[in-house]
């Protein structure tokens, strides 16, 4: 499904399915036998959505024409299940890092499905905002609360478009531009044109007064490589007629349609420039850490992103 300057959607939708996809890795992160990160809500996430192409990140459910077909699905579902085990640990510890030397407003941009707000031990008085578009943030709301979870935080949703005035919805939601914040953008570069990144990141930056702090899930320099674009896009193909086959009624949507391709900043020299002190961690370093590495033979279907974690001075 082609993207819009101004399009929207539900759950299960475009973009909004993406967030379905994260929680099932996180789910069958949780169901694993060691799992690094535990989020008993994602499961519940999925039972609400019902059947989808987000449940295919177990390969028990997949039929077996497709894995004959591409006999490496298994493993590429696999490394994507730990990546986003890292990179959820990641955010995790981020955050509790920030709130635990006494920052108390934390930011979510495009919170999606992530129950960091239910499920993390935050301490006294934080408040987290999170965005996203206002059908998403309703779903995790409602389902949550239909199974009488709590958050652990005094949380505050701000339905908002990410490419809109988000800062003013923010700012009216309770945001104290005069204190220090923790933001996060993960899972969300890909689906924003280079103007809207450069935008957000502009944007964090006049939100955050010194002593702040902000984690980017930025896009590596492979994600534009024409050759792997090429390699994903027919492997993608290839699944999708098999499953047309098999199953016509499940159809697979092709992902990178609703990621924008094009030059973009590099996040960590941005922050750099900017007057923050930056770390930046790459895919295998970060995974490394936590003593996970992606079989070589599925590196090129695992995201090769950079990790930025940046203090304002
Ligand atoms: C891949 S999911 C990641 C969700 C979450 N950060 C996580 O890691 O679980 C992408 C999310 O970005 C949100 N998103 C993408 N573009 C957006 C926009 N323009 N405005 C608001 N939310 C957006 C989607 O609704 C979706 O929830």
């Amino acid at each position: 499904m082609a993207r819009t300057d101004n399009d929207t959607w539900e759950i299960t939708e475009s973009v909004g399915a993406t967030a379905l996809g994260v929680a099932s890795s996180r789910a069958a992160e949780t169901r694993s036998e060691n799992p690094l990160i535990r989020d008993p809500f994602a499961q519940h996430f999925l039972d609400a959505a019902g059947e989808g192409v987000w449940n295919w990140h177990s390969a028990e459910q997949l039929p077996p024409e497709v894995i004959e077909a591409e006999p490496e699905i298994p493993l590429q579902m696999q490394a994507m299940v730990s990546y986003m085990a890292c990179r959820t640990a990641f955010f995790d510890n981020f955050f509790l890092d920030a709130t635990r030397s006494g920052i108390r407003q934390a930011v979510i941009l495009a919170a999606g499905l992530d129950a960091r707000s239910w499920r993390l031990p935050w301490p006294d008085g934080v408040t987290i905002y999170e965005l996203d578009q206002p059908k998403v943030l309703d779903f995790k709301a409602s389902t949550l609360a239909e199974h009488g979870a709590e958050p652990a935080c005094r949380r505050v949703a701000v339905p908002v478009d990410l490419r809109h005035d988000w800062p003013t919805a923010l700012q009216e939601a309770g945001f104290d531009t005069s204190a220090a914040s923790v933001w996060s953008a993960e899972g969300i570069t890909p689906y924003l044109p280079a103007a809207a990144q450069d935008l957000l990141l502009q944007r964090i930056r006049e939100l955050s007064v010194a002593g702040s702090r902000a984690a980017v899930e930025a896009l590596g320099p492979s994600f534009l490589d024409p050759e792997l674009r090429a390699k994903r896009r027919e492997r993608m193909d290839r699944v999708r007629a098999v499953m047309a086959e098999v199953d016509p009624q499940r159809e697979i949507p092709r992902t990178d349609e609703l990621w924008y391709f094009e030059e973009r900043e590099d996040v960590g020299e941005w922050f750099g420039r900017h007057g923050w002190d930056v770390t930046v961690t790459t895919t295998p370093e970060l995974m490394a850490s936590y003593d996970r590495r992606t079989p070589e033979e599925v590196e090129d279907t695992t995201p090769q992103n950079l990790f930025v974690a940046a203090q304002r001075r």
